[in-house]
């Protein structure tokens, strides 16, 4: 008799015909390395550029002040923290904005900012590799879409042509898999001209580019930061912490606090995290871990480009090696663990068809030794699978 999971598991085998199945595996970090299903290897999948997940310091300052591990309720409903107002404050200063707006994730920041700003009458341009959770706000918003080929401001200016209505342009400020930075000073200006609202996603580039004396993102970087209307970023890259959060003005964070489902019908971010953050954020500002990040970055990129390895227009913290086709990436990540290197393959869908990829992380954490332990193992590797 058919059972009545038969489809699914028909769902399942297609996957893996498709060489695009997923699994988890147990992996546990000690500094930059990681045990990965019983192996040790350098890690390379981690968020965390700074090393703060794991700091003395911001644990130490986190345990301290830990007496509840949740408000158990919503904001409008329990109220606030006063460490979350805190935590907000030293987020609008950060970003330089009148105000901010904590979400529980990243992901839900986007799907409960843009879903508040748009509806049907709305049309959203979004660069094409915008991350899973722009995509998804966009099309939860049931606004128009039209997206736009990565970092080309000829192809939104075209696309924004005779286009009438409310408009919003959204991108990232470093993207997620390709590491490389969006050219915003021109879509920026583009969107003026077509007064539309500028949504920037710097989940990656938050805390890491900017000003030496304040790391305050790509906008700051690109010296665009007052065109732009919203800001979103994530608590759990740089900052090494979680949470969410968008940066933006007093009636932005006001039509967010009344019609963000997202931020509404949901539990708050517990005070201990936002303890955490805050703590990470007076330590990202020094400026000594960004320095070492980018001496590791150059150091890599230098070495990948050496041996061969295409990656890409990367030039920030996230590199990735391209290898086109979905089931040699997953080989090749396996054979490079092997080789107790541990970085994981980025296959369809969560990039087109054709655009597989190693997706490299750097972290300031990671030694040069075990940089240079992972150049000779992904050479070996490059090698054997005819990629160099
Ligand atoms: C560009 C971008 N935005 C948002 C998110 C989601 O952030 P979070 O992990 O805090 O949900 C990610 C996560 O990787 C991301 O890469």
């Amino acid at each position: 008799m058919a059972s009545r999971y038969n489809y699914l598991e028909k769902e399942l085998n297609k996957l893996k015909r498709q060489n695009i199945y997923r699994t988890l595996k147990s992996v546990s970090i000690h500094g930059s390395t990681a045990i990965v299903n019983g192996k040790k290897a350098v890690h390379f999948c981690s968020n965390d550029y700074l090393g703060l997940s794991q700091n003395k310091q911001v644990l130490r300052k986190t345990i301290k002040q830990f007496r509840q591990i949740s408000q158990c309720s919503s904001r409008l409903i329990a109220g606030n923290d006063p460490k979350i107002i805190q935590l907000e404050e030293q987020l609008s200063k950060h970003r330089g904005t009148e105000s901010s707006l904590v979400f529980p994730t990243g992901y839900m920041a986007n799907l409960g900012a843009i879903t508040a700003l748009a509806d049907k009458n709305s049309t959203i341009f979004s660069d094409e590799l915008n991350h899973a959770s722009i995509i998804d706000a966009c099309i939860s918003s049931r606004a128009k879409i039209k997206v736009f080929r990565h970092n080309d401001t000829d192809c939104l200016e075209r696309l924004m042509q005779n286009c009438v209505g409310k408009k919003i342009v959204i991108t990232e400020g470093v993207f997620s898999i390709d590491g490389d930075i969006s050219p915003l000073r021109k879509i920026c200006n583009i969107a003026k001209n077509n007064n539309a609202i500028t949504v920037v996603d710097d989940a990656h580039g938050d805390f890491i580019l900017g000003s030496s004396d304040s790391f305050s993102g790509t906008t700051w970087h690109l010296g665009v930061n007052d065109l732009i209307d919203i800001h979103i970023s994530s608590l759990s890259k740089a900052l090494g912490c979680f949470g969410g959060y968008v940066a933006t003005s007093r009636t932005i964070r006001e039509i967010f606090i009344n019609k963000s489902r997202h931020f509404i019908y949901t539990s708050a971010l517990p005070q201990h995290l936002c303890m955490s953050a805050l703590s990470s954020i007076s330590l990202a500002k020094k400026g000594n871990l960004q320095k070492r990040l980018f001496s590791n970055i150059e150091m890599f990129s230098k070495g990948l480009k050496k041996i061969g390895f295409i990656i890409s227009n990367s030039t920030t913290q996230i590199i990735p090696i391209m290898i086109r086709n979905d089931k040699l990436a997953a080989e090749f990540s396996d054979e490079l663990l092997k080789n107790d290197v541990f970085a994981q393959p980025i296959r369809y869908p969560t990039v087109k068809k054709g655009s597989a990829c190693l997706r490299i992380s750097l972290t300031s954490l990671h030694k040069k030794n075990q940089l240079f332990h992972a150049l000779n193992a992904l050479e070996k590797t490059g090698k054997k699978y005819n990629i160099i």
